[in-house]
This record gives structure tokens, C-alpha cells and sequence, in this order.
């Protein structure tokens, strides 16, 4: 296990920058989640750590050694993809030997690997099948087999779950999980699923457009966003973002007149710096956090557009007539129906405010 550090890494094609200068330190044994929309740089990223991608910009260090300018087969890492890449000609034995027969290791060795690796994964009844006779959960077991063999310091993981049903895909998360639990390894995992984030994390980067918007544990980013683009990444169903334009602020408070729901007006705790008497906010609050009508301060009755009825909790869409759809999650709300409106209130401590540029007013 490793320790990964990234100080002021870029990358460009061309004349196009898609990493704009990284910096982050993942701790050896850590389980490091980057997580952000398609196309932000997570597997830019990942491919700069593996040696696959050359670095731009600034330094790598891999267990306290720079690794910008080392082979890829020498920096202690294994890779898993999202395509499996295994050989189909070849058993899952074969497979998962492979890069072990390249290195020249002895077959009793190889074969002791394979047998440990097999176990770990629940594969050894499987070991001597085709990729072709195997369903996607196991393929990628296989996938994982071929990395865990190595021994490498460092797992590099890139959205190794993603071609799999929903149903493997919780299986295999967990799966997942305990596998780092019992291998003791450095992790970093690429996905765009931010349950896969919040569940496996134990540090969560949140990349956006080449940028890291914040680094934390899941429920730190849960809790505490800098800015609304984590608090909207971050969170299922998202939190609703309500327009608001600040009327005084003062003495450590601002009032709010929610500018899309019948100009409501709410006082809202808040340490400074204040914004100023005009200008445009937007308030912040997750689906469990709006409360029964007369229980918060404020209330909004809205008419509901659907509402989704799952049993242990009710999800409602409603007022989207307004130009501003929110989603309110209560649980034992089951009489709601998509053509009855409802009350419901806003608890003003439980509310986040952002500016006009999406930074966090606290
Ligand atoms: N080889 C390449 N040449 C040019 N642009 C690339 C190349 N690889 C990736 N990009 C661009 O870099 C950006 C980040 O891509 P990528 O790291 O694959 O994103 P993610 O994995 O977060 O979806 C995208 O805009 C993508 O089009
Ligand atoms: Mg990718």
C-alpha cells in the first residue's frame, strides 16, 4: 500500500486543457473516490496515475517517489476497466495468471496466486471457463482477480461497474467494499454515480470541468458543501435550489423573499459576510428536510406534479407551474395523490445559501 500525491498536475491535448491543475494527497490504505459529471477528467485523471496518459504539468509521487517519467509496470499499480478486457481465448485461470506468466514467475507461484485470488472473489468454481461463459458480474470479478494477483500498492478502478444491471451493481459494491476491507490496499476509483461515492468513499473528490470543487468524507460533502455545484452533485434526489433575493441583511442574519413562490418571505441565520439589500441568492434545502405546514418558517403550498409512493418513505414533485419543480421527500405521507396540492415548511437552520456564483454563504 501507498501513499498518492498530485501537486499542480495538468493536462492538455493539443491546446486544449482538460486538468487544470490538481493538487491532492490520497494517504496509503485510503479509499479515494473522484466523482463528477462526464467528460470532467475523472479517467484523465485516473490514466496520468497509471502511466497510460502522459502528465502535462506538475509532479506525480507514488509512496514518496516522483513517478512522472516511470513505466507504467513499474509504479506498483493495477488497473480494472469498465470494459473487462479479458482475453476470450483464454480461461479464467489463464486470465488471471496472465500477467504473472509475462513477468516469468514460476508456475507453482502462479498458480498459489490464482488459487488466493480466486478464493477472495468466490470465482474457484470458475477457474476454468471461458470469459464467454460468464455473466458481466463475474467477468469483472475476473477483471478484479487479474489485479488482485499482482499485489500492486495501488488499485486504479475506472467505472468498473458500470456495464452491470442495478442489481449487480449493488452486489458488486459491496463486494467491492469488502475487498478493501481485507486487502488493506490504496484505492482510487473512478465513477460518475455518487452512491457509488457516498458508500465506498472513505475521501470523496468532487471534479468538475478539470477542477476540484472540494475534497472530504462523503458525509462532510453531505453536510457541509462549499458551493452548489457539490451541494446539487452530492445527494438523491437533489437538493432544490429556490431563487431568493436578499431584502435587508443585518446583525447576523439576511430576510429572503423567494422570488418564485409568491415572494415568501424567511429570516435565515448567517455568519457573514452578508450579502447586500438586492442582490440574487439561491437557497439550498434537501428533499427530507422540509417539514410539515406550520412546523418551519415558512410555508409553501405547491401543487404536486407526480408523487411517487415507495413504501418506506414518498417522494413529491410538485410546483413545477411555479417555474421552480421541488422535490419533497416525506415519509409516511402516503395519502398524497398527483392531483391534490400540499404545505409544507421551511426550517431556515436547516437551509443553505449560495451567491450568484455558487459559492457558500455561511
Ligand atoms: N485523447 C484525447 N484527446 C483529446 N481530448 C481528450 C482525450 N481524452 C479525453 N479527452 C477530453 O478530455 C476531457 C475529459 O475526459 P475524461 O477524462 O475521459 O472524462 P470523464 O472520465 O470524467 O468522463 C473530455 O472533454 C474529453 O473529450
Ligand atoms: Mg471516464
Amino acid at each position: 500500500m501507498s501513499s498518492v500525491t498530485l501537486s499542480g498536475v495538468r493536462k492538455t491535448f493539443g491546446s486544449l486543457e482538460v486538468i487544470k491543475g490538481v493538487d491532492l494527497s490520497i494517504d496509503a490504505k485510503e479509499f479515494c473516490v473522484f466523482v463528477g459529471p462526464s467528460g470532467c477528467g475523472k479517467s484523465t485523471l485516473l490514466r496520468m496515475i497509471a502511466g497510460l496518459e502522459p502528465i502535462s504539468a506538475g509532479s506525480l509521487e507514488i509512496g514518496g517517489k516522483r513517478m512522472n517519467d516511470v513505466d507504467p509496470s513499474k509504479r506498483g499499480i493495477a488497473m480494472v476497466f469498465q470494459s473487462y478486457a479479458l482475453y476470450p481465448h483464454m480461461s479464467v485461470r489463464e486470465n488471471m495468471g496472465f500477467a504473472l506468466r509475462f513477468a516469468k514467475v514460476p508456475k507453482e507461484e502462479i498458480d498459489r496466486q490464482v488459487n488466493e485470488a480466486a478464493r477472495i472473489l468466490a470465482l474457484e468454481p470458475l477457474l476454468d471457463r471461458l470469459p464467454k461463459q460468464l455473466s458481466g458480474g463475474q467477468r469483472q470479478r475476473v477483471a478484479i482477480g487479474r489485479a488482485i494477483v499482482r499485489h500492486p500498492d495501488v488499485f486504479l478502478f475506472d467505472e468498473p461497474l458500470s456495464n452491470l444491471d442495478a442489481e449487480l451493481r449493488v452486489h458488486m459494491r459491496i463486494e467491492i467494499a469488502r475487498l478493501h476491507k481485507e486487502l488493506q490496499t490504496t484505492m482510487i476509483y473512478v465513477t460518475h454515480d455518487q452512491v457509488e461515492a457516498m458508500t465506498l468513499a472513505d475521501k470523496i473528490v468532487v471534479l468538475r470541468e478539470g477542477v476540484v470543487e472540494q475534497v472530504g468524507r462523503p458525509l462532510d460533502l453531505y453536510d457541509d458543501p462549499a458551493n452548489q455545484f457539490v451541494a446539487g452533485f452530492i445527494g438523491s434526489p437533489k437538493m432544490n435550489f429556490l431563487a431568493a433575493e436578499v431584502v435587508d441583511a443585518g446583525a447576523g442574519a439576511v430576510t429572503l423573499k423567494l422570488v418564485k413562490q409568491g415572494n415568501a418571505l424567511l429570516r435565515l441565520p448567517l455568519g457573514g459576510p452578508l450579502p447586500l439589500p438586492g442582490d440574487m441568492v439561491q437557497l439550498g434545502l434537501r428533499p427530507e428536510h422540509f417539514v410539515g405546514a406550520g412546523e418551519g418558517d415558512v410555508d409553501l403550498t405547491l401543487a404536486i406534479d407526480v408523487a411517487e409512493h415507495l413504501g418506506s418513505t414518498s417522494f413529491v414533485y410538485a410546483g413545477s407551474a411555479s417555474g421552480e419543480p421541488l422535490i419533497i421527500e416525506r415519509d409516511g405521507a402516503r395519502h398524497h395523490t398527483d392531483t391534490s396540492a400540499i404545505t409544507v415548511a421551511i426550517p431556515a437552520r436547516q437551509a443553505f445559501l449560495f451567491d450568484s456564483e455558487g459559492q457558500r454563504l455561511r
